[in-house]
């Protein structure tokens, strides 16, 4: 759409940043908190950037005082972070932390101090490696159960201060790379029968999740955050559009309509049900599926890239691609499925080092596509450029992440224009952080800590970066002043 003049940003726009308990907050076997699956898994020989691990990560557990005055100094009007799991229930299940919860207590409360809204996602991929070892996690249909009885602790203890949750962040990543991909825990590879069941009851802890915690809090508002990679037919031959719609059906909607509908979209199914990959349901499930849907708020939206989607004929690309995971440009992989669609780089658009495609009109493409096909509002819960910083005479001038944010955000505004709800834009990330499979080199935040790979180097010192004070500048102007 076109409008002369710009609405721009609703009043109450939540303007804020993200991390997640792994990545930032280290204290790995502090307070009573016993390993997750991602503890074990990089120790594994090979499996993350030279050997990074969470352990120190940034210290957040000790150092969030100063994060979050940081925040506030910049203005930050919500802070969304993960909670770890096997700090509340060290062996997943059994007894509860206090020690744990203790923690969450503080953050949520030091947020609170400021006027910072907390934002809090339940499930960051850090699954407690006793869950793994008493009936294999997510694989495990115990596994509902479980999540159910952590996140009620959490909306119990919490849902008097917290107000917006996310449940699951990014359930097609942690499956896609956990049973398809052997990147992350358990490290399978190309399970597909087990990967449509383990989303299966991951839909299923995300659908009891919410019904548990409107029950608590009827006015709490509850969504799941997708990894949205919104595709691009490369032309207009009917064989790339009837492509695109393929993918968007198998690698999109296949999540969301789960979480706005309730229901799986039919040709995906069909198509799964014809390999023998279908997740089998218990008697129920497809009602609760559906009741869950009613409540959920919004959708959110962890937006970094869009993808270009080809025809691919029978013995065309076969391949479920490959990540870069160096940051040495053009070493990514073709992903394809013969018989329907490959992923081709798009040539009309600039890379990152890590060979993500840099798309600000996505972004308010992706708000379009979600507002169509959903109606519902939407939390942008990540967005932000992964890029190697350096630091100059105790500086750090990120122009290139400003130009990014900016970019991006200018767009967003658009997607406000156009009648999209956004409640809430936060940047991934505040400070810097641990990137999964990416070590320390992969810099996001706000704030930068001086730390690498090594777990002995640095100083873990806070120095705002350029594109702090920009921000700042941002929300003081409601997104005016870009
Ligand atoms: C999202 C995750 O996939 O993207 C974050 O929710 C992650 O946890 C972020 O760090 C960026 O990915 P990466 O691989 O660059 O760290």
């Amino acid at each position: 759409m076109y409008f002369k003049e710009s609405t721009g940003f609703p009043k109450d726009f939540l303007w804020g940043s993200a991390s997640a308990a792994y990545q930032v907050e280290g204290a790995w076997a502090e307070d009573g908190k016993k390993p997750s699956v991602w503890d074990k898994f990089v120790r594994i020989p090979g499996k993350t950037f030279k050997a990074t691990t969470g352990d120190k990560a940034v210290d957040h557990y000790h150092m969030y005082k100063e994060d979050v005055r940081l925040m506030a100094e910049m203005g930050l009007k919500t802070y969304r972070f993960s909670i770890a799991w096997s700090r509340i229930y060290p062996d997943g299940n059994g007894q509860v932390n206090e020690k744990g919860l203790q923690f969450y207590d503080d953050l949520i409360n030091e947020c609170l101090k400021y006027n910072i809204v907390p934002m809090v996602t339940v499930y960051h991929w850090d699954l407690p490696q006793a869950l793994e070892d008493q009936y294999h996690g997510w694989e495990d249909r115990r596994i509902v159960d479980d999540f159910v009885n952590y996140a009620t602790t959490l909306f119990k203890r919490y849902g008097d201060r917290v107000k917006h949750w996310i449940i699951l962040n990014e359930q097609n990543v942690f499956t896609g790379h956990g049973w398809m991909l052997a990147k992350h825990p358990p490290g399978k590879f190309k399970d597909m029968k087990t990967y449509y069941q383990v989303n299966h009851h991951a839909f299923m802890a995300h659908a009891k999740s919410v019904l548990a915690l409107k029950e608590l809090y009827p006015d709490a508002l509850v969504g799941s955050s997708f990894a949205y990679g919104p595709a691009y037919a490369v032309s207009d031959k009917p064989e790339d559009q009837m492509a695109c719609v393929d993918y968007e059906d198998l690698k999109s909607y296949y999540w969301m309509d789960v979480y706005a509908y309730g229901r799986y979209p039919r040709s995906a199914m069909k198509y799964l049900e014809s390999l023998g990959v279908a997740p089998h349901f218990e008697e129920g499930d497809a009602e609760i599926l559906k009741e869950a849907a009613s409540k959920v708020d919004f959708m959110g939206v962890n937006y970094y890239k869009t993808c270009s989607i080809e025809y691919n004929p029978l013995d065309g690309v076969d391949s479920l691609g490959g990540e870069n995971n160096t940051g040495k440009k053009g070493t990514a992989e073709m992903e394809g499925v013969p018989g329907m669609y490959k992923v081709p780089a798009n040539k009309n658009l600039p890379t990152t080092d890590w060979d993500w495609t840099i798309d600000p009109m996505g972004l308010r493409f992706a708000c379009r596509k979600i507002t169509s096909r959903y109606d519902l509002p939407i939390v942008i819960s990540e967005n932000g450029l992964g890029a190697f910083d350096k630091l100059e005479d105790g500086k750090i001038h990120d122009s290139y992440r400003i130009e990014y944010l900016r970019n991006h955000i200018e767009e967003l505004k658009k997607a406000c224009d156009d009648g999209c709800r956004i409640l809430a834009y936060c940047t991934w990330s505040y400070t810097d952080l641990l990137s999964w499979l990416n070590g320390y080199q992969k810099r996001y935040g706000f704030v930068y800590v001086d730390r690498d790979e090594d777990e002995n180097s640095g100083t873990l010192k806070r120095i705002p970066k350029d594109s702090y004070y920009w921000y700042k500048k941002v929300i003081e102007t409601n997104g005016e002043e870009l």
